[in-house]
């Protein structure tokens, strides 16, 4: 017994076994808010955008589990047929759906639109989850920097699109999935489609800064409808996002950095929290216009709560996308 004790305290084995069990913890920790409720999705329709990967699958696979009908809306549709038929198989949730949504083009949004519409007559949630993180300077099929264009154009332009049907459905709900990096945002006035200078991360804090003054605005032009709009950080998490950032790419990144940053990050499923708990809770049924993070309200940055920038964004937007002529 004592031998077996000496043998526990030797420091070849305590200390690795203290450092183990601190990463362990703070990796258990770092995975933040967890929506628990028990929730019956079953008649219920949803659409997921991005959802053949990272935390839209995990939010589409969560909503499957619970009975929903989602259709989940993507640009490659050999990954959302995989991602789609994973789903299926682990929740013998018949009623997923793959559809091909192309955010970058406006066409292809409209397409997508057009063709839920025929399938079905009800929305019950709509969640913009799909986004890209610090291109290279790219531009969408309709000439919009890829950043703005898919994070938020092209979100505008879906949401607007399913409007009339998240009405008809109501009370129901839209779900826009942020971030953070909203809180690093400025609206470009001037430049908005970075067209004289372009800086990668600023262009995406400028796109989720536009997610969270889009979610505001709409939910006030939204007011008496039954639908709400809410916006949200997921955390920091483990997912594709970073695969154009040209840094994350280099030996540093992938040897040094990402495994030193690996206990302080969220996993796809914890990743997907606030984005279920916004789709799903109860106890949000009225609640709109905020902003979430580890399932729980936080507040948002000055420059999310500036009414003339989001009625200048919103103006834009509308031209942009060609709305406001024939919608
Ligand atoms: N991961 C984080 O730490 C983090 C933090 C804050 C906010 N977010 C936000 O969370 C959301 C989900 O990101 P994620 O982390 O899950 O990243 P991800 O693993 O890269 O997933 C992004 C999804 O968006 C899709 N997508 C990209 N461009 C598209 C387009 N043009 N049309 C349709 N779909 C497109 C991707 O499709 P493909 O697979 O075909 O490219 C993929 O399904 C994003 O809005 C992101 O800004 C993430």
């Amino acid at each position: 017994m004592c031998i077996f004790i000496d043998c526990l305290l030797s420091p070849v084995i305590l200390w690795p076994t203290i450092i183990a069990s601190a990463i362990y913890f703070l990796k258990e920790y770092m995975q933040g808010g967890k929506f628990t409720k028990v929730t019956n999705e079953t008649g219920k329709v949803f659409i997921v955008t991005g959802a053949n990967t990272g935390i839209g699958k995990e939010t589409a696979l969560e909503i499957a589990r619970r009975g929903g009908t989602v259709y989940m809306a993507c640009r490659d549709m050999n990954r959302c047929e995989k991602a789609r038929k994973e789903i299926v198989q682990e929740t013998n949730n018949q009623n997923v759906f793959s559809r091909q949504l192309d955010l970058s083009s406006l066409d292809s949004i409209r397409e997508f639109a057009a063709g839920f519409l025929k399938e079905q007559d009800k929305l019950h949630v709509l969640i913009n989850n799909a986004g890209v993180m610090r291109c290279p300077k790219t531009l969408t099929k309709d000439g919009f920097e890829i950043q703005l264009g898919v994070n938020h154009i092209g979100h505008f332009l879906l949401t607007h699109l399913l409007l009339d049907v998240l009405k008809k459905t109501a009370p129901s709900r839209i779900v826009v999935v942020s971030s953070l990096a909203h809180t690093r945002g400025t609206i470009n006035v001037k430049d908005l489609n970075s067209e004289r200078s372009y800086d990668e991360g600023l262009a995406y804090s400028q796109s989720k800064l536009a997610n969270v003054l889009f979610t505001r605005e709409l939910a006030k032009r939204l007011e008496g409808t039954g639908v709400t709009v809410n916006s949200l950080h997921p955390g920091v998490v483990s997912t594709e996002l970073a695969r154009n950032w040209a840094f994350f790419q280099t030996n540093l990144a992938k040897y040094v950095i990402r495994p030193a940053i690996w206990p302080l990050i969220k996993t796809p499923k914890s990743g997907a929290q606030t984005t279920i708990y916004a789709a799903l809770d109860p106890d949000l049924e009225k609640v709109t216009g905020l902003y979430f993070s580890d399932c729980k309200p936080k507040d948002v940055a000055p420059a999310a709560k500036d009414e003339k920038t989001g009625k200048f964004l919103w103006e834009e937007s509308e031209k942009w996308t060609g709305l406001g002529k024939s919608e």
